[in-house]
């Protein structure tokens, strides 16, 4: 019969880890060599999704599945290259995105691709080509995916990140800017965050003719003052100035004349009711005049959270979403007028903070990674073939369970289950396979019980259920 091993006894020695590029080996006769190259490197800005981090994104996928149920949301996969021209048009030549950070090629066919920046406006291209006018409006979309900005990477910021974009087209009533701003407050307070929003109405093609001119008359005396793209952007598209990163850029727009002295009667009661809405359901915020965000295809709303970050030092706000009303990208993209609003959440930027106020000892509601009950360990190979019909039949008994059954030693099955924290082990041996028995191990103290194996699953039960009673008393 096995004996219970003594795991104080395991060697602690850990193997010496191995070098980056491993020597080649020398060439046997009639045996082929692996001739090495560099070892392959993650893309500068990228990021894997290793499965310690799982949870978190498990977690809010969930909960934006669950959201999107309750306010009647279709989800939408598209595809993450698409025509450059939908870029080009639909986020405007002049905008930062467009002009510096898109990933940009020409594929085999000769045809101008680019992997998408966002997803709005692959939103509208699918809305017009599967002909979504035709549904009953508004049309409520929402995907969750990665999008690709060759911007400068630093923490929070990265060249593929995930976003969800949320979106109703079809629907000019503040109503729908409320709500979805509603819903991405809701998103944000229910992972424990309490970002503040900023908002502003842009207007529309009626009013915001003569804010530009105010704009532009504004700036035309402090030319020489302004940032080199400014400076470009200045006769082709003034309202990009308000966007600007640059210091001296910011400082002069501090200035610059507010939209709400220009907005049209029809604007002004838009941007009110969406205020009213969003009073009425608690949601702070503030009323930023220079906001415009960095897409062209915005008018009336538009809004970001932002999230504070760092020590009381140096504290930074992180934008962990934002979003708009995009009322001509339908008609600019050759549909009929179609008014719609949108917002997209950063979801690395929300793990990111989650994961800060965690090593701060805040409590963040995340599930847990399944937790493992019972391991499975066998010695010799039939103990094995059986074993690993007998691991399908507990996993169909709804057993949380794993196994090592590449690993013939006995030791290096039972340190991998301490490992996992199991509660027991199942171990089965040629000697026990004669008898018709297996052995049960208690991971806590080592005990070890022969049991008839054809009781092996009323008995597991009882032992789980005793645990958990023990656990929670
Ligand atoms: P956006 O503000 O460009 O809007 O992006 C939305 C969110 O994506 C940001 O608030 C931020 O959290 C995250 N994000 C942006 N760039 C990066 C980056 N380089 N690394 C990590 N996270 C990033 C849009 O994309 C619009 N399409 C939103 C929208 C939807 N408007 C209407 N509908």
């Amino acid at each position: 019969m096995l004996q219970p091993i003594d795991m104080k006894k395991k060697q602690d020695k850990q193997p010496e880890a191995a070098p980056a590029v491993q020597p080649v080996q020398s060439a046997k006769p009639g045996i082929e060599t692996v001739k090495q190259v560099r070892a392959p490197q993650l893309v500068k800005g990228m990021k894997d999704i290793l499965p310690v981090d799982q949870p978190y994104w498990m977690h809010i996928k969930a909960l934006i599945g669950r959201m999107m149920d309750d306010y009647s949301f279709g989800r939408i996969d598209m595809p993450i290259v698409e025509d450059t021209s939908l870029f080009l048009h639909g986020l405007g030549k002049q905008t930062d995105i467009v002009e510096k950070e898109m990933y940009t090629f020409v594929d085999q066919g000769g045809n101008n691709l680019s992997l998408r920046p966002e997803l709005t406006a692959s939103f509208v291209r699918s809305y017009l080509e599967h002909g979504m006018l035709t549904w009953p409006q508004p049309v409520k979309l929402y995907a969750v995916g990665p999008a690709y900005r060759h911007d400068k990477p630093q923490e929070g910021r990265y060249r593929q990140f995930y976003q969800w974009s949320c979106e109703v087209i079809g629907e000019a009533k503040a109503a729908a800017d409320a709500q979805l701003i509603l819903i991405a407050y809701k998103f944000y307070t229910s992972l424990g965050l309490s970002p503040i929003m900023h908002i502003n109405s842009i207007g529309c093609q009626v009013c915001r003719p003569a804010y530009r001119e105010a704009l532009t008359e504004y700036y035309k005396n402090k030319r020489s003052q302004i940032c080199e793209d400014c400076k470009r952007r200045l006769t082709r598209n003034v309202m990009r100035l308000l966007d600007c990163k640059e210091q001296t850029c910011q400082e002069i727009k501090a200035k610059s004349p507010h939209m709400d002295e220009y907005r049209c009667d029809d604007c002004k009661n838009h941007f009110m009711s969406v205020l009213e809405y969003v009073d009425d359901f608690d949601i702070p915020y503030e009323y930023n005049h220079y906001l415009v965000r960095g897409l062209d295809y915005y008018s009336r709303t538009v809004f970001e959270f932002y999230i504070p970050r760092g020590d009381d030092e140096e504290m930074n706000m992180l934008a962990i979403g934002g979003g708009g009303r995009y009322d001509q990208l339908v008609e600019l993209f050759g549909g009929m007028p179609t008014p719609a609003v949108g917002f997209a959440v950063g979801i690395e930027r929300v793990i990111l903070k989650l994961k800060e106020m965690q090593t701060a000892g805040e409590e963040i509601p995340i599930v847990q990674q399944r937790k493992i009950d019972i391991f499975i360990a066998q010695l010799g190979e039939r103990a094995k073939r059986r074993m690993m019909v007998l691991y399908e039949e507990l996993l169909k008994e709804g057993f949380a369970m794993a196994e090592a059954f590449t690993k013939d030693s006995l030791r290096a099955q039972l340190d991998l289950a301490n490992k996992l924290g199991v509660k027991f082990t199942v171990i089965l041996g040629e000697k026990e396979l004669i008898d018709g028995t297996i052995i049960i191990r208690n991971m806590e103290g080592g005990e070890q019980e022969v049991i008839d194996s054809t009781k092996l699953i009323p008995t597991l039960r009882k032992k789980l259920d005793a645990w958990s009673q023990k656990t929670t008393s």
